[in-house]
């Protein structure tokens, strides 16, 4: 059998992770800026990770969600600790999409409605509802287009305004950073304008954290640089370095009821493992922090050598911790090629000319600076 061919790729085997490197199978080393897409939050097999893991499978890897099950509840006890929101209740389900596809369907057993306003730009996932909010025609099948969503533009908040005031939306679905958007941030005002046109109409506010929050932001969650709070949180990605594994966080104005979501390997005791050594890394070694100093040492560099035109073809840096867009004037194809090929070093991308910084949450200011070089030499030859 052939693999079902949908992934563009490199040509590179990665074979071997410690912290920001990777390894591929002819031992060449890279500096790793795109963290797997965002999902390695504590660095790439951390030893505390790998051994809570490795203790928890040689216990019991899984049982079903039909018996006591005390990781899960030591975990949302953590979470609940890490992010604030302690009086908020956790379902643990398996990917992001997933974690959008209950925030929303909760949502609609909530307020009985089913019209959903999104961003456009946004990625929220690729399954039935998550890619119905996801403003990219290709993505969406026919049988995805059931016309549930609205896609209204960032920061205009008189036009979510004359949507919300017609009373029948459901929910609202935003990342405050949008990734795959192209590190597009919503401002304080349109959210907190967004929040109380939410609660004058009942609409549920879902803010998706799925790659903008668990620190990458430099807060844990990156609506908490805005003074909101939403109804509903999404997590994946860094959640579990890369084992997968996504959470609903959900305030306490929602009541659970037996059997209205579920999911068979949601929750398992080997994520649980995982996350609750993920959560002792990020306080342990205060990622969160180093996440917020060493993304504005990015930001403000990169900015200052463009300024300089020391950057040729950079036009815009912009972004929060370490979550960072640098868009170019021509396409972002060659020179992040030539990164990884020439530099030996990873990034992500956005939209045709968006170089996007995803690194792990560890980043030393020495990885950024040796990044910026990296990044000079490519621009500047
Ligand atoms: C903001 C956001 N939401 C949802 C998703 C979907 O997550 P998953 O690929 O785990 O389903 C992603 C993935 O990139 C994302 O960036």
């Amino acid at each position: 059998m052939e693999l079902f061919n949908v992934y563009p790729l490199f040509d590179i085997t990665i074979e071997k992770g410690q912290g920001c490197n990777v390894w591929d199978d002819q031992g060449q080393q890279y500096l790793d800026l795109y963290g797997g897409h965002a999902v390695i939050s504590i660095g790439h097999s951390h030893p505390h990770y790998v051994e809570a893991m490795t203790r928890q499978l040689n216990k019991l890897g899984f049982y079903s969600n039909s018996v006591q099950n005390p990781l899960q509840r030591e975990l949302a006890h953590r979470l609940g600790k890490a992010c604030g929101y302690e009086d908020y209740q956790l379902f643990l389900i398996n990917s992001g999409a997933e974690a959008n596809e209950n925030a929303l369907k909760l949502s609609s057993f909530y307020n009985g409605r089913t019209r959903v306003l999104s961003l456009e730009k946004a990625f929220h996932g690729r399954t039935s509802l998550a890619v119905e909010a996801t403003n990219n025609p290709k993505i969406i099948a026919p049988i995805n287009q059931n016309g549930h969503v609205t896609y209204l533009p960032l920061n205009d908040l008189q036009a979510w305004r004359e949507e919300l005031e017609k009373g029948d939306v459901c929910a609202v679905i935003i990342e405050c950073i949008q990734g795959v958007g192209g590190i597009r941030l919503a401002t304080a005002e349109f959210m907190q304008g967004l929040r109380s046109l939410c609660d004058q109409t009942d609409t549920v506010l879902i803010c998706d954290e799925i790659q903008c929050g668990y620190g990458r932001s430099g807060k844990f969650f990156a609506h908490q640089h805005l003074g909101i709070q939403p109804d509903i949180i999404t997590v994946a990605k860094g959640i579990c370095n890369g084992f997968p594994m996504g959470g609903v966080l959900i305030s306490p104005k929602f009541q659970a009821v037996y059997g209205q979501l579920g999911t068979t390997f949601g929750g398992n005791h080997l994520g649980c493992a995982g996350a609750i050594a993920v959560l002792d890394v990020i306080e342990q070694e205060h990622l969160v922090e180093n996440a917020a100093t060493v993304g504005q040492y990015l930001i403000d560099t990169l900015q200052t050598e463009m300024q300089a035109g020391r950057l040729p073809h950079v036009v815009d840096v912009r972004g929060r911790g370490l979550m960072i867009g640098i868009e170019l004037d021509i396409p972002y194809k060659e020179p992040r090629t030539r990164l990884i090929k020439e530099q030996h070093c990873f990034t992500g991308c956005s939209g045709t000319n968006v170089i996007r910084l995803l690194p792990p949450l560890c980043l030393t200011l020495q990885q950024a600076e040796d990044f910026i070089q990296r990044f000079k030499t490519i621009l500047q030859s």
